[in-house]
């Protein structure tokens, strides 16, 4: 009996997946059908994937062309299913020559022809209109948003807004971008979705313009300083039946994710303590250390600690207080410790532009602990660790790029879906919350 094995994702299942599946069946008498995990798309990077796999299991199943279906966990399976399961070819269409040629000293290795003209992706990008995506502001982050774009289907940069055309001018040219604009309206008009990346004194303004035009919002974070702002904003959004989304990137990273759940599951027993450390050395011309009320260490990096603190351990909790080291009298805070008081448990922040210090993560339990080292924020590891240094248990995730990609995909998968995360609208309103309590002088100063 000749065995034939072949993978892949069959999203959306299409008669090119059905041609292909024939194929391969016929070039023996046993065809095995590998279908992706959710969680191995993920780690390939294919975060666009729009059914479960149970639904594309099924799907394949119906075609009644497979003998035998396995699911593809990890990087190197296909070696290790040939030799489990004696298959004699491998067989995959030809989009992928030349890629599974280690696979010859295995089995025999067949490309087929893919069929013309048809495609997951283009079937999701069918199903949802393209989102014309416009950015405000071209610093920094913009910058690092083009390219991770990219990355996720059902998106496209038109243009950018700056109000100096200069600078707009140079951030189009950079990025080949369709058009660049300093008169906000008109770059409205020409786009139905905006990322603001300006200034955080901005944002406010810049979103709510967009919003009223009737624009999907994804706006960076701090998104706003009060919480009565997030909430008008908010409020807004639901009132036009648009999407407005903070760009916490953390909050929508796999492993990040996969880590609260851990902590949250009662592997290291209650929850007693949440130590998160953020910090990043700025020069001092740096937008961020500038003191026009909107610089300094908390309203750049604040977010990052209070959203492990509120993931964590809630948003209900009984005290807040700050404590800054300023360097100087009308400097911004260059270091600020943040701590948090709940019923039976702490959180603590550290932040800083002009301090250094180790960026990892640690919570607290009454079993155990969960150790994320630098960068937390990026977590792509983390450890869990016991009285018994026998019981450590180590978590690695993929952390792909930048992250960015993550919190667009949400985004769009948000504007599909056409309904706002409520929990995440509440987190943005409560870090603004916090942020304006600091504003708001509940600071004591370390100098
Ligand atoms: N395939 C094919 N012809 C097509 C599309 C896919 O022969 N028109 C083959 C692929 O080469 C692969 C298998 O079907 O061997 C599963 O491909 P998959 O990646 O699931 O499908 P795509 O439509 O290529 O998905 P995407 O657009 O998300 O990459």
């Amino acid at each position: 009996m000749t065995k034939v094995i072949t993978y892949g994702t069959f999203d959306l299942l299409h008669h090119g997946h059905r041609n292909l599946l024939k194929r391969a069946k016929a070039l023996g008498d046993y065809l095995i059908v590998g279908v992706t995990s959710e969680s191995y798309d993920r780690y390939r990077g294919k975060l666009n994937v729009q059914q479960s796999l149970m639904e594309r299991i099924e799907n394949v199943r119906g075609l009644g062309l497979a003998d035998e279906i396995v699911v593809e966990e990890y990087e190197g399976q296909k070696i290790d299913d040939i030799v489990r399961l004696q298959v004699d070819i491998f067989a995959i269409g030809s989009d992928w020559t030349g890629r599974f040629d280690y696979l010859k000293e295995y089995c025999q290795v067949v490309y087929l022809e893919r069929t013309k003209g048809i495609s997951s992706t283009e079937l999701r990008d069918r199903q949802h209109p393209l989102i014309r995506l416009g950015v405000v502001g071209s610093g920094r982050i913009a910058n690092r948003f083009i390219p991770e774009s990219k990355f996720v289907s059902g998106v496209t940069v038109e243009g950018v807004f700056n109000p100096h055309e200069d600078s707009a001018w140079s951030f189009a040219q950079r990025h080949e971008l369709g058009f660049w604009s300093s008169e906000y309206e008109e770059f409205l008009s020409r786009v139905n979705a905006v990322y603001i990346a300006s200034p955080h004194e901005t944002h406010y303004e810049y979103a709510e313009h967009a919003l009223r035009a009737g624009k999907h919002v994804l706006c960076e974070k701090p998104m706003v300083f009060t919480a009565s702002e997030a909430e008008r904003l908010f409020g807004l959004a639901r009132e036009q039946g648009v999407i407005l989304m903070e760009a916490i990137k953390t909050a929508y990273c796999p492993g990040f994710q996969r880590l609260v759940s851990c902590a949250k599951s009662g592997k290291i027993g209650r929850i007693v303590s949440v130590d998160a450390t953020f910090t990043k050395l700025l020069p001092s011309h740096a937008r961020g250390m500038r003191n026009n009320g909107a610089g300094g260490s908390v309203t750049e990096l604040a977010s990052y600690p209070l959203l492990a603190a509120f993931k964590l351990l809630g948003f209900e909790y009984e005290e807040i207080g700050f404590y800054s080291y300023f360097g100087q009298r009308d400097g911004v805070d260059l270091f600020t410790q943040i701590h948090l008081r709940y019923s039976g448990a702490i959180a603590s922040g550290k932040v800083g532009l002009g301090v250094k210090s180790e960026g990892s993560l640690v919570i607290s339990g009454t079993r155990g602990y969960i150790y994320v080292p630098a960068p937390w924020w990026k977590t792509e590891y983390f450890e869990l660790r016991f009285e018994d240094p026998n019981e450590v248990e180590k978590n690695f995730y993929k952390f792909s790029g930048d992250g960015l990609r993550y919190e667009i995909m949400e985004f769009l998968a948000r504007i599909a879906g056409g309904r706002m995360d409520e929990g995440a609208c509440e987190l943005s309103v409560r870090l603004a919350g916090a942020i304006e309590k600091y504003r708001s002088g509940g600071v004591v100063r370390l100098d």
